[in-house]
């Protein structure tokens, strides 16, 4: 029997979020984009309409963002740590983000006014690839803090990047405790974390205020598409920085109508599921053990949480079996449809969508969202295979089986 998804329908009070939520305004997010634009490197993500697989389905349109694509770095997360590392520049130099590109940050003249700094940062691998991408492009120092269990690959691909890179035997919130001591005790050390606790709030906010780039390269591409306004978003979570990100920027755009957003965690590091449960952001200890690594964190965002819960809809804690189906739906499309590359943390909500599609099981959480033949969904593949081993033996090699399931009824 495989383990079952659990979710949750969002009920807690409302409380007021202004304050995270004016962080992802589309005017912000705008900025965020044109920095990122300003990148020799940069090219849109594509944004993948699997159109043949939505007609399966029997919805109206089923779009994915492939942040495969994404500067190189095969994970959107560099977009957050180059943000708030440009913020942190800008704030230095007594600048505005907004007359800050590339260019100015990788002069001479930006070298020579900031010295030397050093950028501390822990994390499952993307993350710290994307700190470490940042640092070494303005000829900075990184040093990057892993827990227990990271790949070898991902170790490897941080050290590429010049930086001060190790395996650590703690799980994730312990290594994030212990970079953000080395940095404090470091008088050039800087802490950029993508997650947010109490006193720690102003870097993991521009964090996601860089996420929202991508957010706002997706529904630029949607309206392209002929799509004024997703009625449905799944968006994983680990810390939930992302997540809020996404969800932030929906609930300003779309008011009155914000699409209906799930939350899909690893069920081994659901915090946010139980967050939600228990009305109030509360922590989940223990390893953490899952295969999808960047979903692999205990304890939430405090900032994000604001607004998952009062604008997400949907908490889902979902077991590995979730992610390497997702793998292989979108590595395998339908005809017609393109290939997605998507890695065990990416493919989760491709994995939950189908899965609450396709699976008599799970009919309930269909109707409960209000899927229907008029609906359009988007969602998001935020990492490529970043850890090619295992992608060969989830998808060549079948392991982690979803099993056999009984269909559900035709939408
Ligand atoms: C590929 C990938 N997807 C999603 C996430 C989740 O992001 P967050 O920790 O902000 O929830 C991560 C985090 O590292 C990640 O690496």
């Amino acid at each position: 029997m495989r383990e079952p998804i659990k979710w949750v329908l969002n009920e807690q009070p409302k409380s007021d979020c202004s304050k995270s939520l004016s962080l992802m305004t589309p005017q912000e997010m705008e900025k965020a984009f044109r920095f990122h634009r300003s990148f020799p490197q940069y090219t849109e993500t594509p944004l993948v309409n699997l159109s043949h697989l939505a007609g399966y389905f029997g919805v109206k349109g089923l779009f994915i963002k492939d942040e495969s694509f994404r500067f190189d770095l095969n994970a959107f997360k560099v977009l957050g740590g180059s943000y708030a590392i440009g913020r942190y520049i800008a704030q230095k130099l007594g600048k505005d983000i907004a007359n800050i590109d590339y260019q100015t940050l990788i002069s001479d003249e930006t070298k020579k006014k900031l010295g030397d700094i050093t950028f501390y940062t822990a994390t499952d691998g993307n993350h710290g690839r994307g700190v470490a991408w940042a640092a070494n492009k303005l000829r900075q120092k990184s040093v990057v803090l892993m827990p227990k269990g990271s790949s070898q690959t991902r170790l490897e691909n941080i050290r590429k990047e010049g930086a001060d890179a190790s395996i650590t035997d703690m799980n994730y919130d312990d290594a994030v405790r212990l970079a953000n001591e080395k940095a404090s005790k470091d008088p050039n050390g800087v802490m950029v974390q993508d997650t947010a606790w109490a006193g720690y709030e102003e870097i993991p906010g521009w964090i996601m205020q860089g996420y929202g780039s991508m957010s706002y390269e997706a529904y630029r591409q949607l309206k392209a598409a002929g799509v004024d306004r997703p009625s449905h978003i799944i968006v994983q979570a680990g810390v939930g920085s992302l997540a809020g990100a996404v969800t932030g920027y929906f609930a300003n755009l779309f008011p009155q109508q914000t699409p209906v957003i799930t939350i899909a965690e690893a069920s081994a590091a659901d915090c946010l599921y139980h967050s939600c449960l228990a009305e109030k952001l509360v922590p989940v200890k223990g390893n953490l053990t899952t295969v999808m690594a960047g979903l692999a964190c205990g304890e939430g965002n405090t900032i994000s949480w604001e607004i998952l819960k009062n604008h997400a809809r949907f908490f889902a804690s979902c077991p590995d079996w979730v992610a390497a189906r997702g793998m292989r739906v979108l590595g395998v499309p339908l005809k017609g449809d393109a290939k997605v590359i998507s890695g065990e943390s990416g493919a989760v909500t491709a994995g939950l969508l189908f899965t609450i599609l396709r699976d008599k099981e799970y009919e309930d959480f269909r109707k409960a969202q209000g899927i229907t033949k008029d609906s359009t969904v988007l969602l998001f593949s935020t990492e490529g295979n970043t850890d090619p081993e295992r992608f060969r033996d989830i998808v060549w090699d079948g392991e982690l089986p979803s099993g056999p399931a009984e269909r559900s009824s035709k939408i």
